[in-house]
C-alpha cells in the first residue's frame, strides 16, 4: 500500500468544501485521516466520508497538528490568518482563496496547464479564480497552437460562486416572484430575473477585483507577463456553472478546424460544437461534471488572427474543488 495522508478541509461545510469531501472519496485520494474544519457555528455537525459520519470541528490555530495537507476554502481573510499557522505546523496548504495567488513564491496552478510550477513552493499552493480556470482550459490549447496575444471576454457567473448563501438568495427571490423579490443581501441588486455587471468590489480603474484576478492570474498561469486582457464579469441567475464568451487574438494565423482539434484533445475539456444542430455548451449541461465544455468556435470578425468561442464549466468543481484535489494529487 502506498503512503497515506492526513488531510484537513477548512470550510468543509461550504459549497466548495462539500465538493472537496466528495471528490477526495470519489477519486480515492490516499486519506489516512480527515479533519473537517469550519466556523464555530458548525462545530458538532457531522458529514459523511466513506460511509462514516465525521464531526466538524471549529477551526483554530491548533487544528493542523500532524496534518499533511490542508485544503482551504473559507475565504481570503480566514486563509490569511490560518494558512501561515498551518505551514508553521508542517502542513502543505492548497488555498482556494485569493489571499496568496499573486505572491511570487506561491505557485498558482491548473494541473493541465502548468503542473510543473507546483514543484517550487514554500508550503502554500494557490488555486486560481474560477472564471480564470474555466477560461484558460479553453485558451491554453489555443495558445499552444497559435500563440496568444490578446483576450477580450465577458463572463456569466453562477450564484454559487458566492457560496451556499448565493444559492439561498436566488431561490428565495425566485420563489417570491419578480415583483416581490426580497431585499438583496449577498448580491448588490436582486439577482432573480436580472443580470448584474458586478462581481466583487470596484477598483480605481473602473474594473472589479474579479476582473483584475482574470488578467493577473492568466498572465501568471500561462507564463505570459505581457498578456493583454480585458473582461467584464457578470452575475447571472444560474445556480451552478460559469460561462464565458471569449474573443482572443493570436500571433499566428488561426483556423477553426485546427482550433476545434486542439481543444477537443486537451485533457479536461469536451468540444460541443455543432451549432446547426443546437449543440453548444450550456451551464446546466456542465453542472456536476468535471469537464469544461467549449463550443461556438468561429473566426473573430473584428480581430486579426482572432477566434471567438464560448466555454462553460462547473465553477465548484474544475473552478475550485476538483482543481484543488488535482493539485493535491500532483503533490503525492
Ligand atoms: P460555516 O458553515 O460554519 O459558516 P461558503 O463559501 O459556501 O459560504 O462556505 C464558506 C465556508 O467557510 C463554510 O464552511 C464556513 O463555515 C467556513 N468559514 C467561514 N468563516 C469561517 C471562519 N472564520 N473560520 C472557519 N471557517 C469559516
Amino acid at each position: 500500500m502506498g503512503k497515506h495522508f492526513t488531510v484537513a478541509i477548512v470550510g468543509a461545510t461550504g459549497a466548495v468544501g462539500i465538493e472537496l469531501l466528495r471528490l477526495l472519496e470519489q477519486r480515492a485520494f490516499p486519506v489516512r485521516g480527515l479533519k473537517l474544519l469550519a466556523s464555530p457555528r458548525s462545530a458538532g455537525k457531522r458529514l459523511r466520508f466513506r460511509g462514516e459520519e465525521l464531526p466538524v470541528e471549529a477551526l483554530s490555530g491548533e487544528s493542523f497538528k500532524n496534518v499533511d495537507f490542508a485544503l482551504f476554502s473559507a475565504g481570503a481573510s480566514t486563509s490569511k490568518v490560518f494558512a501561515p499557522l498551518a505551514v508553521k505546523a508542517g502542513t502543505t496548504v492548497i488555498d482556494n482563496s485569493s489571499a496568496f495567488r499573486m505572491e511570487p513564491e506561491v505557485p498558482l496552478v491548473v494541473p493541465e496547464i502548468n503542473a510543473d510550477d507546483v514543484r517550487h513552493h514554500a508550503g502554500i499552493i494557490a488555486n486560481p479564480n474560477c472564471t480564470t480556470i474555466i477560461s484558460l482550459m479553453a485558451l491554453c490549447p489555443l495558445h499552444r497552437a497559435f500563440g496568444l496575444n490578446r483576450v477580450l471576454a465577458a463572463s456569466y457567473q453562477a450564484v454559487s460562486g458566492a457560496g451556499a448563501k448565493g444559492i439561498i438568495e436566488l431561490k428565495a427571490q425566485v420563489e417570491a416572484g419578480g415583483e416581490h423579490a426580497p431585499v438583496a443581501a449577498v448580491f448588490p441588486h436582486p439577482i432573480a430575473f436580472n443580470v448584474i455587471p458586478q462581481v466583487d468590489v470596484f477598483l480605481a480603474d473602473g474594473y472589479t477585483k474579479e476582473e483584475h484576478k482574470f488578467v493577473n492570474e492568466s498572465r501568471k498561469i500561462l507564463h505570459l507577463p505581457e498578456l493583454r486582457a480585458s473582461i467584464t464579469c457578470v452575475r447571472v441567475p444560474v445556480y451552478r456553472s460559469h460561462a464565458v464568451a471569449v474573443h482572443a487574438e493570436f500571433r499566428n494565423p488561426v483556423s477553426v478546424d485546427r482550433a476545434r482539434d486542439v481543444v477537443a484533445k486537451f485533457p479536461g475539456v469536451r468540444l460541443v460544437d455543432e451549432p446547426g444542430a443546437g449543440k453548444y455548451p450550456v451551464p446546466l449541461a456542465t453542472s456536476g461534471n468535471d469537464d469544461c465544455q467549449v463550443g461556438r468556435i468561429r473566426l473573430d470578425s473584428a480581430l486579426d488572427n482572432g477566434l471567438a468561442f464560448w466555454v462553460c464549466g462547473d465553477q465548484l468543481l474544475k473552478g475550485a474543488a476538483l482543481n484543488a484535489v488535482q493539485i493535491a494529487e500532483l503533490l503525492v
